[in-house]
């Protein structure tokens, strides 16, 4: 039996510190959701000291997910992990993560300490978490860039303190796979006490090899990987789960390594965070890409027609990517539609079910063919994680060679009736000045980003859009979907709204209101 590696997530942590990235509570719970499908060891669920929404996710996550241990991120100060450990009261399995850097480039510039300094803050927090719950991670920040023999002394007084977790982040994505092996294997050879504690690795991939290096611990001994879903964090990001993962399946004869992950929940889990991130997917990127399974070359389809293998190290199936097949038509009822969506991982709340089931109406109209692939593009159009504000009722454009782009939008906004018109550069330019002109935000919003792409493929194929919009220093995430591209412009667009809309009436509120959160 190959030994089994532990999957530490941390798309809703550190994942979220992508750039232009901003979940909402309601978002990073659906998250939550699918990575416990997934069947990952712990769900790093956020920084709660970091904003209320942290606190208020990780809080959320502690209540709803109960089959993984949920960790909460606390820097090595009393503040920040009575925070973490207050966010994780509700949790059947909480995990204090506190951290501090050890490298002398950090210790010196960043937090003004001597090595001696650092050294009791560490032993002091992990005692300090103690107090909430037995479940403690020590990172030291930086590792990889850290005095090997002191990085060693840190994780020994750790462990003695009662770290049962010790984590060695490459930060900055500096170190090599060869390097990471003597690391852990100096590691594993010099801390007197390391088989007391899980042993575990965190990389970032500003030089391409946070999975190599996650593998080749791995290969060291390590129980523990950190990932993220797509790869998404930090400026390059981190090891991406999906790679991680189908290497130690693909290559368990060479790694005896195994996780005990559903790897058939991979595909679905990536298009959800990609959908609620905003953060695409490359059609090159390994396992998830739009390319992964594809093949181009007559050689390689001719050998793949005789003989998967010839050109197929893993099969679509393994990551839960099946052939699209034609489940519903226009005359399935509800009670079909909810089984489906829910056969396919989506657990949506009545009112975004109720609204995927009559776009698919709509859609199951137009189109004679809907494939899971169609409705999942449905589903994910719907996923504002917000009451809607606004929703779209009427949508009329005109453009062409010759004439001036102009759009009429009507809008139902907050239970009344909105309708305006607006020229543009073009039809979509058009929609969203008339949109931007019923809505207008306390802030201005700006759209930051725009792309469109065809779900399936054929003349009949739905167009799905993604768009980020900033509004009040936060950039949202939006999704809209339907076979024409102008109205998915358009929901795309009002779906970001919602989530801004929503958020600065939640800040509005709780300035005035003061709840207390923000407060503490
Ligand atoms: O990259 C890093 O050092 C981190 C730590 C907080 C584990 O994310
Ligand atoms: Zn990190």
């Amino acid at each position: 039996m190959s030994r089994m590696v532990k999957v530490f997530d941390t798309t809703l942590r550190d994942g979220e510190q992508s750039p232009g990235v901003n979940l909402n509570v309601a978002e990073k719970l659906k998250i939550a959701q699918s990575l416990e499908r997934l069947r990952v060891d712990a769900i790093e669920a956020g920084f709660p000291i970091a904003s209320p929404g942290d606190f208020e996710s990780v809080r959320a996550i502690s209540e709803e997910i109960k089959t993984v241990t949920i960790a909460a991120l606390a820097r090595a100060v009393e503040k920040d992990i009575a925070r973490a450990g207050e966010a994780l009261k509700p949790a059947a399995h909480g995990r204090i993560h506190t951290f501090i850097a050890t490298s002398d480039i950090h210790m010196r510039h960043k937090l003004n300490k001597t090595p001696n300094e650092v050294l009791r803050m560490a032993v002091d927090a992990v005692k300090f978490a103690k107090g909430f719950t037995e479940d403690v991670e020590f990172s030291a920040e930086d590792a990889t860039r850290s005095n090997w023999d002191f990085l060693c002394e840190v994780f020994e007084q750790a462990i003695r303190a009662g770290a049962t977790v010790i984590n060695i982040p490459d930060t900055v994505g500096y170190t090599t796979p060869d390097e990471m092996r003597r690391l852990v294997r100096y590691i594993r050879e010099h801390v007197p006490s390391i088989s007391r504690a899980v042993l575990s690795v965190h990389c970032h991939d500003d030089l391409g090899m946070a999975v190599a290096n996650s593998l080749s611990a791995v290969l060291e001994g390590v129980d523990q990987v950190e990932v993220t879903v797509n790869g998404i964090g930090e400026r390059a990001g981190n090891a991406a789960l999906e790679e991680v993962a189908m290497a130690l399946k693909t290559r368990s004869d060479f790694f005896d390594a195994s996780t005990r992950l559903d790897t058939t929940q991979i595909y679905r889990c990536s298009s959800l965070v990609s959908a609620l991130t905003g953060i695409h997917v490359s059609a090159n990127k390994a396992i998830v890409g739009p390319n992964a399974f594809a093949h181009e070359s007559g050689i390689h389809q001719d050998g793949v027609l005789k003989e998967r293998t010839t050109y197929e190290i893993m099969s679509p199936e393994d990551i839960g990517l099946t052939a699209s097949r034609f489940v519903l038509g226009k005359h399935s009822g509800r009670h079909a539609f909810r089984k489906r969506v829910s056969d396919l991982g989506y657990d949506l709340p009545d009112q975004e079910l109720q609204r995927a089931y009559e776009r698919f109406i709509e859609l199951a109209d137009k189109k004679k063919e809907v494939s899971d692939l169609d409705i999942e593009a449905l589903v994910r159009g719907e996923l504002t994680g917000v009451e809607d504000l606004y929703t779209l009722e009427y949508l009329h454009v005109c453009s062409g060679m010759a004439a001036i782009p102009t759009a009429t939008v009507r809008i139902v906004k907050e239970g009344r009736v909105v309708e305006e018109a607006a020229c543009g550069d073009g039809p979509v330019d058009a929609a969203y000045r008339a949109i931007d002109r019923i809505i207008q935000l306390d802030s201005e919003a700006h759209l930051e980003e725009y792309s469109l792409r065809a779900v399936t493929g054929g003349k009949d194929a739905l167009g799905e859009v993604s768009v980020r919009v900033t509004a009040g220093g936060k950039t949202y995430a939006g999704r809209g979907v339907s076979t024409d591209v102008i109205e998915a412009s358009v929901r795309a667009y009002l779906n970001a709204m919602n989530k801004a809309g929503s958020d600065l009436k939640r800040v509005a509120i709780r300035s005035n209101g003061n709840n207390g959160l923000a407060a503490q």
